[in-house]
């Protein structure tokens, strides 16, 4: 991503990067063979970025959402959530800043089939470090579920809702605690057409208000929704994705 990182230096204040790698690589071993999973990753994520990350099965697409993530590190490379390096950090240190910084949406919802609508959405405030009283956590909730066009079953389980629906219970907890960015992967793979489509109008609201999102995906018409389009091929980034100018400026 040479083009948005020669405009870091020159006229994009740095509170308007979000997420920056350097130089990542990841290589798996194990006792018969190694595996170079990613090489030579450079990504800056702007504030208010929307990015797709797309290409064949196989090429790295998600093990660089879970080291975006901090579900697991590269083997090379540094990367930074909002200026700090987190490359380093010790299992319990990247747990806290996953926690406060990210938030996941995964193709199986992973919704709590025993709580509402509500108890799920409210989840990850009842374990945040900042412990919210009931009141701000009933507002907040009340906030993302709106946001998802949701505010209307909030007393259902997640199990008597359509699988679309349930999708945007998944966004609006994720959404809940604020996160730096959102992490997407493959949102519309268990949906039907229609659900998926409507998910994907979710996303892009929620962009359009700010929400900076990145999104694994391999179906090519959801990547070209994204403000930028990144695509991976054997672990290496094809070409420089161009940034929208509305996010460097
Ligand atoms: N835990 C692992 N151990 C060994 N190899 C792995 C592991 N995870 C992924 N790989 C390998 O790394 C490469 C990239 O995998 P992955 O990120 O899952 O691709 P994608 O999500 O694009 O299908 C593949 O060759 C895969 O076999
Ligand atoms: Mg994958």
């Amino acid at each position: 991503m040479s083009n948005a990182q020669s405009n870091t230096a020159t006229n994009t204040p740095n509170n308007a990067i979000k997420i920056q790698m350097k130089n990542i690589g990841k290589v798996f071993e194990t006792e018969e063979l190694e595996t170079h999973a990613l090489q030579n990753i450079d990504m800056t994520i702007y504030s208010g970025d929307y990015v797709s990350i797309s290409g064949p099965s196989g090429c790295g697409k998600s093990t660089l959402l879970s080291i975006l993530g901090l579900l697991d590190m590269p083997t090379s490379g540094e990367y930074f959530i909002e200026g700090v390096n987190v490359t380093s950090l010790s299992l319990d240190e990247a747990a806290e800043i996953r926690n406060s910084k990210i938030g996941f949406i995964f193709q199986s919802f992973n919704l709590i089939d025993e709580l509402s609508v509500f108890d799920n959405v409210a989840l990850p405030l009842r374990y945040s470090s900042e412990k919210p009283t009931d009141a701000q956590i009933n507002k907040r909730v009340n906030e993302c579920l709106e946001m998802v066009g949701m505010s209307h079953r909030t007393s259902h389980k997640p199990n008597q809702l359509s699988g679309g629906q349930q999708q945007r219970i998944a966004i609006a907890r994720a959404l809940v605690a604020d996160p730096a960015i959102l992490l997407v992967d493959e949102p519309t793979g268990n949906l039907d057409s229609k659900s998926g489509d409507m998910v994907m109008d979710v996303l892009e609201e929620l962009n359009n208000k700010g929400t900076t999102i990145c999104m694994v995906t391999h179906d090519p018409r959801y990547a070209d929704m994204a403000k930028t389009q990144l695509k991976l091929l054997d672990g290496a980034i094809l070409q420089s994705p161009k940034v929208a100018k509305s996010i460097r400026d």
